[in-house]
């Protein structure tokens, strides 16, 4: 299957970042390479690309992307900046550059969540939309799949995955449902899945369009199952700290909990005193590391959101080191 996903918010991206011919980059979430491309695009022979990420497939898109752009570039300009991709979580960014005696890098990108690859890939069992084995793994190597959340987690742990992950209304309605389906015969499929969910859920509340009724609940098994909001702010944190002075962080998020999560992640960054508000002064002695440079975040215009539906939930948000 061809490797297809439309960068989201291509042109701020690459103005978060500031890009410096010479400098150092790493986009923590290859994809198909697409804002990778972009970057590599920018820099002189003296620049270099870090890329990671978790998913081999992508991995492998972006490299063949990126291997045909680099000849590209030299064809026309002779010359083309170097790149590294690496099968990683993009929280090994700090150890990838001590381990391979890289500076300090002038930007790290982050572009959270699942490609369009990835769920429109129906063997990866992350979409409700095509029947297919309960997977949603984005590293195929982990051996935990969908199937075992769904099956093996007690009912309340499933009530506040959903809860927590999909802010589902109905999520304790949802895991007495799977509960009671697995009983007869464990599910194997996202078909299977998306019926019990459907009947878990009022009909009344799956007509009045807030979307397809099984979307909430495969957004919190993906979260879970891939444990993309565990340790996310310690991650940005730590992925700051890496960075070079004036170095910049652009991180897209897609749902409010991730949102929420590097919102507040810079904020603390910016400013990480835990003085009483009271305090003529500040004792703790907690220094700012840098400074939110999107105040608000940034969203995409509506010509992409028309474009690119995916894009619609997009929002960025840029942090700068001291
Ligand atoms: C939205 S896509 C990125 C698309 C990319 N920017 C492009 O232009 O094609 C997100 C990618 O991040 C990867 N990913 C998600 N969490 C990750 C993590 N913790 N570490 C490394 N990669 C991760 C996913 O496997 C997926 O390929």
């Amino acid at each position: 299957m061809e490797f297809v996903h439309t960068p989201v918010m291509l042109e701020e991206c690459l103005e978060a970042l500031n890009i410096q011919p010479k400098g150092l980059y790493v986009d923590g979430t290859l994809g198909g390479g697409g804002h990778a491309g972009e970057i590599l695009k920018r820099l002189a022979p003296a620049g270099t690309l870090l890329g990671t990420d978790r998913d081999r497939d992508a991995l492998e898109a972006a490299r063949r992307h990126l291997e045909a752009l680099a000849r590209q570039l030299d064809e026309e300009r002779g010359n083309h900046g170097s790149f590294r991709l690496v099968k990683a979580n993009y929280s090994q960014i700090p150890d990838l550059i001590r381990e391979y005696s890289l500076p300090a890098p002038n930007g790290i990108l982050l572009d959270l969540g699942v490609s369009s690859f990835q769920i429109d890939n129906p063997e990866r069992g992350f979409s409700y939309l095509k029947d297919a084995p309960l997977d949603m793994r984005m590293d195929q190597e982990e051996s935990r799949t969908a199937r075992d959340i769904v099956n093996e987690y007690s009912e309340s742990e499933l009530a506040r995955i959903l809860r927590d992950y999909g802010e589902e209304r109905f999520a304790s309605f949802i895991a007495r449902r799977i509960v009671l389906a697995r009983q007869e015969k464990p599910l194997e499929t996202t078909g299977q899945l998306v019926e019990v969910i459907r009947r878990a859920i009022p009909v009344k509340y799956q007509k009045n369009g807030g979307g397809h009724p099984a979307k909430r609940s495969f957004q919190a098994i993906r979260i879970e199952l891939n444990q993309e909001l565990t340790g996310l702010e310690q991650c940005l944190e730590d992925l700051i700290d890496t960075l070079a002075p004036k170095g910049r962080l652009a991180v897209i998020s897609f749902h409010s909990l991730e949102d929420r999560i590097v919102k507040n992640a810079f904020r603390r960054a910016e400013d990480p005193c835990i003085c009483p508000r009271d305090f003529p002064r500040c004792v703790c002695g907690a220094k700012s590391r840098g400074k939110v440079i999107s105040r608000n975040p940034i969203l995409p215009g509506e010509e992409e959101q028309e474009s690119n539906s995916r894009s619609a939930s997009a929002k960025l948000r840029i942090f700068e080191k001291s």
